[in-house]
């Protein structure tokens, strides 16, 4: 039988999280919006480049959950996007509420589903999809690492003219302006980032991964980043849907470990069929260990508002 995923929010992370699952052959595809119409057009759009791009897959848009039954993965992208000046916390309260509203359906109709989070602030954003759909930790996961590290990776390969490929970066913590890309970490071929480029350089790489959201809006005025997000979600989906057991960074909810207890936070995960099937403690500095709890505590804030909200 067929996988089902389905993706809250048809705009435009999530029509394109439905285009990338469809071409990708992964799963039955039904993309809910409130906004009518709207996800059974784009649904019924990308039904119909089936036989061109050569995939069996069935897409349908709804604006109720009963047809989401069942499904193994909800994706949730719903959510107000962040306009130029605009903080990703600024969001926070709007999309409490939007994210509050889909996990609880989601829950009811497929109790036994993996749930990705997408929603900015997206940390938070998992921290309540959590709470709402008191589903074990294993179960909530949130996308921002991997799309962090993606912008880190491709600044690299720009740098270096070397193909992405061949470069693997590690963004851990928040995804947030407190980010911590893990240079220490980084390398081209196994050969670190520091034997590449001089400090100067990874500054401003850092920098520019740090402000990688922010300097899409900029340019689009009218929202985010969609392409890359969607990627992003997508890897993690089909990681959990083939039982692939890649070893991402992905919020997921600490225990105690890296010091930081009860939240929502990105950390290298192993992504299978359970979902977060393990969290990996890597021995951090000082220096590491300190940016990335100041970044835990950024997430801690808006926590601590939402739950002032509960
Ligand atoms: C970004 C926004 C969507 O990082 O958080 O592009």
């Amino acid at each position: 039988m067929r996988k089902k995923v389905t993706v809250v929010g048809a705009g435009n992370v999530g029509a394109n999280c439905a285009l990338r699952i469809a071409d990708k052959e992964l799963a039955d595809v039904v993309l809910v919006d409130v906004i009518e119409g709207v996800p059974q057009g784009k649904g019924l759009d990308l039904l119909q480049s089936g036989p061109v791009q050569g995939y069996d897959v069935m897409v349908t848009g709804a604006n109720d959950y009963e047809p989401t039954a069942n499904s193994d993965i909800a994706i949730l992208t719903a959510g107000f996007p962040r306009k130029p000046g605009m903080s990703r916390d600024d969001l926070l309260l709007a999309n409490f509420e939007v994210v509050r509203t889909a996990t609880a359906q989601i829950a009811k109709y497929s109790p036994n589903c993996i749930l990705i989070v997408v929603t900015n602030p997206l940390d938070a954003m998992a921290q309540a999809a959590y709470w709402v759909s008191n589903f074990s930790k294993n179960r909530v996961v949130g996308m921002a690492g991997v799309l962090d590290s993606a912008r880190f990776r491709t600044f690299i390969a720009a740098e270096l003219k070397v193909s992405m490929e061949n470069v693997t970066a590690v963004v851990m913590g928040g995804h947030g302006d407190t980010m911590v890309p893990l240079v220490r970490l980084s390398s081209v071929s196994g050969i670190p980032l520091t034997e590449l480029m001089d400090q100067a350089t990874i500054d401003r790489i850092v920098e520019r991964t740090r402000n990688g959201g922010a300097e899409i809006v900029k340019h689009l005025k009218t929202g985010s980043a969609f392409y890359a997000p969607s990627a992003a979600a997508v890897e993690m989906a089909e990681s959990i849907l083939k039982d692939k057991k890649k070893v991402l960074p992905c919020a997921a909810l600490l225990e105690g470990e890296y010091g930081i207890d009860g939240l929502f936070v990105g950390v290298p995960v192993k992504l299978g069929a359970l979902g977060v099937e393990q969290i990996y403690r890597i021995k951090l500095t000082e220096t590491e260990q300190a940016q990335l709890h100041k970044s835990a505590a950024a997430v801690k804030e808006l926590v601590d508002v939402m739950k002032s909200k509960v």
